[in-house]
């Protein structure tokens, strides 16, 4: 049993409240649900969760890097409080309200790029998706899209025909939108093309003008192209700026919109309010959700004033926009503002400094890399080969749950680190230890 002040686990797991609970969440449940987590969380503290039977966790995952601010941060529960005692809901795309008003404006300013910006807002990141294509098609008036290998853009059926994350995801929903490509994502260290960062000609980014629109694609009819500024679901791969930048101007030059998918790397999680920020680029049309509420529901589109041009009622939803969800989004960017971005950029260079010395050390570590608190660690068999280990990936997973650390794969062979941004050095020591007797006793015993 591990205790600390930050990890305190009481039970095997799972424990008995967490495996009652468990079987009729098992029972009752849909099956899609994935399970593999053996307890059930009772609340959230900070950087911490405590299930059902006392267990206390250090939270390296946040709801899928969703509580930017930590676990029920106390000025975020007190605005939603507030808020619920003032309006619980009226659709905002009918009746304007204040908390969706202010968030309106403060998502338009705070998004990069000098254009003026308008705002959609949804319930959830799929939702962004879905508002981004139909945005895209309208104001274009084209219907193909592109999208990246590797990439995820979430589950409905317009985000899910993008996506080219996992063959499950996939598997049974055919037919999805017609006219979609996917194409290799810049994924340095798994070069599609069999070249070196440094040494090649960025042929990634001439295969769409040479390859894709000479022969399969005709540019002109391409209403957008999709990418995630950090392939999340898909490994935590960054592109090169050049490559972003490139893809800019080659969406520009042919009248195509770049869709930046920061549904996971927006509000700071990538050390700045957007990933894109890395890059100097401004996309036509921005997609937000996960961190942007602090865990209360809400997505939405950040796009030029130029392409959201659509009719009223043209898009809408009844939830989108909630007051409670506005009011905890507001809060959340005003702790990011107020210096959790910066928190962000600094932890996550000292985070990832320790992954990289782990790197260095053992020869099961592929590749550790990041921006902000959005990091990623290739498990592999060996440095030679660097052939995927999904299987060492989820033995180092596991063993970290029963030490009281929670962490969540990606891609393949990828795991995840994405704290809460109010992280300290003393959360990021702590799992660091965890994470290197654990890798240490893998290469022990395999
Ligand atoms: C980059 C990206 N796009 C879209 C989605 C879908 O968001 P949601 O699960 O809120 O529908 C996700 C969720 O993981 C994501 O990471």
């Amino acid at each position: 049993m591990q205790k600390s002040t930050l990890i305190d686990i009481k039970t095997i797991f799972p424990g008995p409240k967490s495996k009652k609970l468990l079987k009729s969440d098992l029972s009752h449940g849909s099956t899609s649900y994935v399970r593999n987590k053996p307890f059930v969380t009772e609340r959230g503290e900070g950087v911490c969760l405590i299930d059902v039977d006392g267990n206390r966790f250090l939270d390296f995952c946040a709801g899928i890097a969703v509580c930017s601010t930590g676990h029920c941060h106390p000025e975020v529960v007190s605005a939603i409080q507030k808020q619920a005692e003032g309006l619980i809901h009226n659709a905002g795309a009918i009746f304007a309200h204040k908390p969706l008003s202010l968030l309106l404006k403060k998502l338009a300013l705070v998004a990069p790029g000098k254009s003026k910006k308008r705002v959609f807002l949804s319930n959830s990141g799929t939702e962004a998706i879905e508002a981004a294509i139909k945005l895209a098609r309208h104001s274009t008036k084209r219907s193909r899209l592109i999208s990246f290998f590797g990439a995820f853009h979430g589950r409905t059926l317009g985000g899910l025909s993008l996506t080219a994350s996992k063959i499950i995801q996939k598997q049974g929903f055919s037919p999805l939108l017609p006219d979609v490509t996917h194409i290799p994502f810049p994924y340095c260290y798994r070069c599609l093309f069999g070249k070196t960062y440094g040494k090649c000609q960025f042929e990634c980014s001439s295969y769409i003008e040479k390859t894709l629109f000479k022969k399969t694609v005709p540019p002109d009819e391409v209403a957008a192209i999709f990418i995630e500024p950090v392939q999340g679901e898909g490994g935590y791969v960054i592109p090169p700026q050049e490559y972003m930048q490139k893809l800019r101007a080659l969406t520009e030059k042919h009248g195509i919109l770049l869709v930046a998918d920061e549904i996971q790397s927006c509000m700071g999680r990538a050390g700045k309010m957007f990933a894109s920020e890395h890059f100097d680029i401004e996309p036509d049309i921005i997609c937000v959700a996960k961190g942007l509420a602090s865990g209360m529901p809400l997505g939405g589109i950040i796009a030029k004033s130029k392409v959201m041009r659509w009719t009223p009622g043209a898009h809408a939803s009844t939830f989108g926009g909630n007051p409670i969800a506005c009011a905890a989004a507001l809060k959340t960017i005003e702790l990011l503002e107020a210096g959790l971005i910066q928190n962000s950029a600094t932890m996550g260079t000292y985070l990832l400094k320790g992954l990289k010395r782990i790197e260095r050390k053992y020869p099961i570590i592929g590749e550790a890399r990041g921006i902000g608190l959005m990091i990623g660690m290739e498990i592999i068999t060996d440095k030679k080969s660097k052939a995927p280990s999904m299987q060492l990936r989820d033995r180092i997973l596991n063993e970290a749950l029963q030490r009281g650390l929670i962490l969540l794969g990606c891609g393949e062979n990828v795991i995840r680190f994405t704290p809460a941004l109010i992280v300290e050095k003393e959360h990021i020591d702590c799992c660091l230890d965890i994470v290197e007797s654990i890798i240490k006793n893998c290469i022990t015993t395999i």
